[in-house]
């Protein structure tokens, strides 16, 4: 890359992080997008909301299970995966961002993806999806996503961890991704580490996100 090109794209990547970094503010006051205020293991009401007197009231949170994908799954971990991006990672990307996230996914072209990949599902009792992370056979790690209503409750600690045993029985040497400015904190509590970050143009839309690998044990 020419000098002036990569001075080009430096100063793009520090606008948009700057851009980020705004709105990440911005939208952590919003009200629309979700707030960071769950424990790992139990929902804590705000005192008065839902209990009675001061006393924070606490709720247990459901259970889960962990199990491959099957076929039917396609259409409930696609709304997941939708309702997601519009309900947690909007706390870090515009809605322009979000919007072109979302947009151009065929049910048919995720359904196929879906058949041909490697795809574990956490489910509840009902065995609705609570989450799901996706592996490809060279160790990239694609789409993972916990259900807006159950972020912090230990399903994605789950999933990766089901993720790095099967890059374990592969033999693969590293899992790696593509990490939303999102997800960063989780991965960088899991052990990853961040190899570069980069503005990604996809369509229509640049975002910041960040290289991250672990090495399989
Ligand atoms: C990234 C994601 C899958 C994590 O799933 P999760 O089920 O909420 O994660 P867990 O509850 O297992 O979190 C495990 C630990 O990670 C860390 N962690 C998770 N989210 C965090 C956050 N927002 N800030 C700081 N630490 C965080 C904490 O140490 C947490 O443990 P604790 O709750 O006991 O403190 C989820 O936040 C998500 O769906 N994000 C939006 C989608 C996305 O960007 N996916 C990645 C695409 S690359």
């Amino acid at each position: 890359m020419s000098i002036k090109r990569c001075f080009k794209a430096t100063a793009r990547a520090t606008a948009a992080k700057r851009r980020n970094k705004s709105l990440e503010t911005k939208f952590s006051r919003g009200r629309r997008c979700q707030r960071r205020h769950y424990h790992s293991s139990t929902k804590i009401a705000e005192a008065g909301s839902i209990g009675h007197g001061t006393e924070p009231l606490v709720v247990p949170s459901p259970a889960f299970r962990l199990r491959l994908s099957q076929p039917a799954d396609a259409a409930p971990l696609l709304a997941l995966f939708h309702d997601t991006i519009r309900r947690v990672n909007c706390r870090d990307y515009t809605p322009e961002q979000i919007a072109a996230w979302k947009s151009g996914i065929l049910p048919e072209v995720w359904a196929a993806k879906l058949a041909n990949r490697w795809c574990v599902v956490a489910v509840d009792d009902a065995d609705q999806p609570l989450g799901f992370a996706d592996l490809e056979a060279d160790g990239h790690l694609d789409r993972f996503y916990t259900h807006a209503d159950h972020q912090r409750r230990g399903i994605g600690r789950a999933l990766l961890q089901r993720v790095i045993e099967q890059a374990a029985a592969w033999q693969l040497p590293r899992v790696f991704s593509e990490v939303s400015i999102t997800a960063r904190p989780f991965f960088l509590s899991q052990s990853f580490r961040i190899i570069t970050d980069q503005l990604v143009f996809s369509r229509g839309a640049a975002f910041l996100n960040y290289r991250m690998e672990r090495l399989v044990p």
